[in-house]
Parts: structure tokens; sequence; C-alpha cells
């Protein structure tokens, strides 16, 4: 169990991932939390010390316990991490006022004989990612020099007798090309032998339900996504039907989505499914509105009184599970948190209340977005599945700028599942993040044998993205292109003009609303 302590970086999250990549399962836990108590409960057996943006030599900068240097267990230090071990075991960090060293930078070992350098420098220097300000000026008791570059003295340091190592680059950035293998090389030292698999996440997980719920009853909500997916099924493994799931069709769905669900839930799985087929509520309350964010609230606040129904319905059940990731649990170690701009406001399944009084199982809140994948696999989720891109909670409300109408909706869903089977045939599906169609609030004139057609307008949306944060259109060639126009419109019915979107985000969005 390998403890990361996170001291704000915008990077500690990329440690952990190349830890669970060596197969390591480790966790990361803000500065704040080390309390001794926290320490002999997690009973780490290695420690990794991040960087972050505050500058050891100021009076009121972070610092992790002393007893952590007292646990007798190896300790990694990165950059702020180095820095922070230094000056608290009796060396000095000094402010880098003229001596900042920011990018690439060569790293030169001076003892290849240590057990952090084996395996990694095999030519005697590399490449390494270095971001910092202040250095180490002095070594603390007991520490050596393994390797310098030319900015930093101290590049890497160590007390071989404790196995405390503190380097100033940052190993788990993708500049350091070879930072892996130094990680992978820290935690061998460290007797882990990364034997942390889907197939043991899984069994641990599936104990851990056991132990939480008791005989008590799970109310999962489904979403048709992956998360809430592969949680559903976790848990129909771990307490049977003891779990009940709800799926809300709020008609914003995508053309069958509602049936793959049932299909696959209830028939498949034998999971208790409880089906609220609320499609009128949703579109009445939506009729005649236009603006996205009362769309987005106004599908959220029907959302939850229509899910706290079905909750009643399904009976005496303690628990809501939730399919909440580790990247939202993780608390953020903020120093200049000014309040950021709502962009859009988010509605999806992970947003219900904590006033429906029931305790939440968050059975994927220590997994990464793959792992949970990898999860679902192991679980015998079908690729297909596991692979889907992601969809809004509040569904196709937001791909059908200005009013929503069934009509409107009808069209689109036949629109959307034609532009998707054209993706799946030409083989695209996997390299896009997302695609789909929005379908225009403009009618335009067209011929179609020896009529005129007044029909709408719609528009193609594909793009890549690693998180969906930053995104790029997807590169369709021409003839991909004509090919999807010429099907849609003889397809159907009630669209006579198709347009690409190749707006990036930013200054775009993925979603037209
Ligand atoms: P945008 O449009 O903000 O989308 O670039 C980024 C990602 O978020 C999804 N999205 C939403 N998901 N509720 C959701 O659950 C929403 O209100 C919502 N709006 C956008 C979008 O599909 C994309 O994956």
């Amino acid at each position: 169990n390998m403890l990361i302590v996170d001291f704000g970086s915008q990077v500690t999250q990329l440690i952990a991932r190349r830890l669970r990549e060596l197969g390591i399962y480790c966790e990361i836990h803000p500065f704040n939390a080390m309390t001794p108590d926290f320490l002999t409960r997690f009973a780490p057996q290695a420690v990794i010390l991040s960087g972050g943006p505050a500058s050891v030599p100021d009076a009121d900068s972070p610092r992790p316990p002393q007893e952590i240097f007292e646990l007798g267990v190896p300790i990694l230090g990165i950059c702020y991490g180095q820095q922070v071990m230094t000056q608290m075991l009796g060396g000095r960090v000094e402010r880098g006022d003229h001596s900042a060293e920011f990018g690439r930078a060569r790293v030169t070992a001076s003892d290849l004989r240590d057990p952090l350098l084996d395996g990694w420098f095999e030519g005697g220097d590399e490449q390494v990612w270095m971001s910092h300000g202040d250095h180490v000026a002095e070594l603390a008791t007991g520490f050596e020099v393994l390797a310098t570059s030319p900015g930093a003295p101290f590049a890497i340091v160590a007390d071989r007798a404790r196995h405390f190592y503190g380097v100033q680059f940052h190993p788990e950035v993708h500049h350091t090309p070879r930072g892996r293998a130094l990680l992978s090389a820290f935690v061998r030292l460290a007797g882990f032998t990364g034997d942390w698999t889907m197939a043991a996440y899984r069994d641990e997980a599936i104990a851990k339900i056991r132990e939480q719920v008791g005989e008590g009853r799970v109310i999962c909500g489904l979403s048709g996504g992956v998360d809430s997916s592969v949680a559903a099924v976790l848990l129909h493994e771990a307490i049977g039907d003891r779990l009940t799931c709800v799926f809300v069709d709020h008609g914003l769905l995508r053309k069958g989505e509602a049936e793959e669900v049932v299909t696959m839930f209830r028939d498949h799985y034998n999971i208790p499914l409880i089906v609220a087929e609320e499609s009128d509520r949703f579109l009445t309350a939506l009729d005649g509105e236009s603006d996205p964010e009362i769309k987005r609230k106004t599908i959220g606040r029907l959302f939850i009184d229509v899910f706290q129904d079905k909750v009643a319905e399904a009976g005496d059940a303690e628990f809501l599970a939730q399919g909440t990731l580790y990247p939202d649990v993780i608390e953020s170690v903020s120093f200049s948190g000014g309040p950021s701009v709502t962009i859009k406001s988010h509605h999806n399944v992970g947003g219900l209340p904590e006033k429906m009084g029931l305790k939440l199982v968050e059975p994927l809140r220590e997994l990464f977005k793959d792992e949970v994948r990898a999860l679902g696999s192991e679980l015998g989720l079908p690729p297909s599945f596991i692979g889907r891109h992601p969809f809004p909670g509040p569904g196709l409300a937001i791909r059908c700028p200005g009013e929503i109408t069934r009509e409107k909706l009808a069209i689109l869903r036949e629109a959307d599942a034609v532009f998707i089977d054209q993706i799946r045939k030409h083989g695209l599906y996997d390299e896009i993040w997302q695609a789909f169609v929005a379908i225009l609030p403009v009618r335009t004139v067209g011929v179609m044998g020896d009529g005129r057609t007044y029909d709408f307008a719609c528009a193609l949306r594909a793009v890549t993205s690693v998180d969906g944060m930053t995104a790029d259109y997807y590169p369709f060639t021409h003839d991909f292109l004509g090919e999807t126009a010429t099907r849609l419109i003889n397809e159907v019915r009630g669209i006579n003009r198709v347009t690409y979107d190749v707006t990036s985000k930013p200054p775009g969005t993925i979603e037209w609303e």
C-alpha cells in the first residue's frame, strides 16, 4: 500500500497513474490529512511526497508531520517533496530568485550502484523535466548526491541507510521519458511486487461492498453509461438481488437506448430494474424552453423528483450506489483557488442529493476511467458497451438548440443513428471521443426529385479528446462526409441539409448547448 502525500502539484494524479500502471495500489491524500492516527491506520509500505507550488523557506509552507520520517519505510520526495524533506531533516533550501529552472534538462549520475538508478541510467545521463524555482542548497544529515544537472547540483539525493530519496525533477510526466523506470526502481526497492490487478481489485471491491452493506438493500441509478453500469454489475455480484436499479427514461435518449439498457440489465444480468418511463413529464416541462441552462436545471430537478419516487417504490433501501470515480474524489490542495466560471451546470446521475437520507456506496471511487473500463471487462460487460462514447445527462435536449419538440427529437434520433452507423461501418468509432448530430433550429429550402423541400438543417459533430476538457474536430475524409450527407438526406425524413462542425474546444464546447 503506497501513500502519496499531495502538496498541490498539478501533476500529482500522474504519480498515481504511473504507479497503477506498474501494478501498485496507491492512494493520494492531502498533506494536512496526515494525522498520526491516519498514518497508523493507513500503514503505508512506502511514501511519495508530491511536488507543489509553495516555497519551503516560507514560514507557513505546508509540511508533512515529522512522524512520517519515523515510519521506517522508503520515501521518495519529488520536487517540493524533496525540498521539504531536506529542510525537515536538517538541510537547507534556498529561494531560487535568479536560478529557476523550467523544462528539459539532462541529469548525470554520479553513482550507478544505487538501486534507485538501477535499470534507469543506462547511459550515465538521462533527460528529465525540471520545474522549480527553489532548490536544495545543503543536504540533510545522512544524505549524499546520486545525480546532478547543470541547474540542480542535487538532482537526485539519497539517504541510503533509510531508503529516503529526493529528486528535483518530475519522473511522473511524459517529458521525463524514462521516469517510469525510476518509479519502478523505487517501488522495487520498497518491496512491492506489482501484483495489483483488476481481478484482485474486483474481489477486494466485492468484499468491501459486502462489509459495508451487510444485509441492507441498495438502489443504483443507471444512466446507460459505463460508470453506473459497471457499478451496478459489481454490486449485483456482491449482494445479488438486494440491489435494485432505477433507470429514468426522460424522453431525451438516443434511438434504442432504453431498450438496450433493459435488455442488458434485466434480461441478461437479471438485475431487478425499475424503468421510469417519464418522457411526457419531462417534455411537457421543457415545452417552449430554449435557454440551455434552464433546460439543464429543469431536467436535473425533475430527474431527482422521479428518482425519489421510484426509490420510495423500491421499498426499504438504506444505501444509494453511485459511480463516482477517483478524479472526483481526490481532495485537491488549492492555494490560490479563486472561483472559476460556470460554463455549463452539469447534471448527471451522480448528482443525487444527500437529503435522500441514504448512505452512499461508491464502489468505483478508487478508479480512473480506463480502470473502470478494465473492471467492466473483468466483469464480462461487452466491449461495445465498455467503449461507448460519453453521453450527457440532459441528453438530446442540449443537441436541439432552441425549442425542443417531439418532431425534432424524432428526426434527431434517426439522424444520430445513421451518423453513428456510418462511423462504426468505417471503423472509426474507437478513434473518436464523442460523435453526434445536432438538429438546428432552422428550416432550409432544398430540391428532391422534382419537388421543393423545406426541412431542418443538421450539424454533425465528432471530436477527439483525452478527457473532454479540450477537444479537436475529427478529420473525416470528404468521401466519408459526402456519403454520410447523402445517407442522412435519403434516410431521414425531415432533414434536407447537412453541415460539419469543425470547431475545436476551446473556443467551442463539445455540445452545442
Ligand atoms: P462540453 O460541451 O462542456 O462537454 O464541451 C464536455 C463533456 O461533458 C458532457 N456534457 C455533459 N454531461 N451533463 C452531463 O452529464 C451535462 O449537462 C453536460 N454537458 C456537457 C459532454 O457530452 C462532453 O462529454
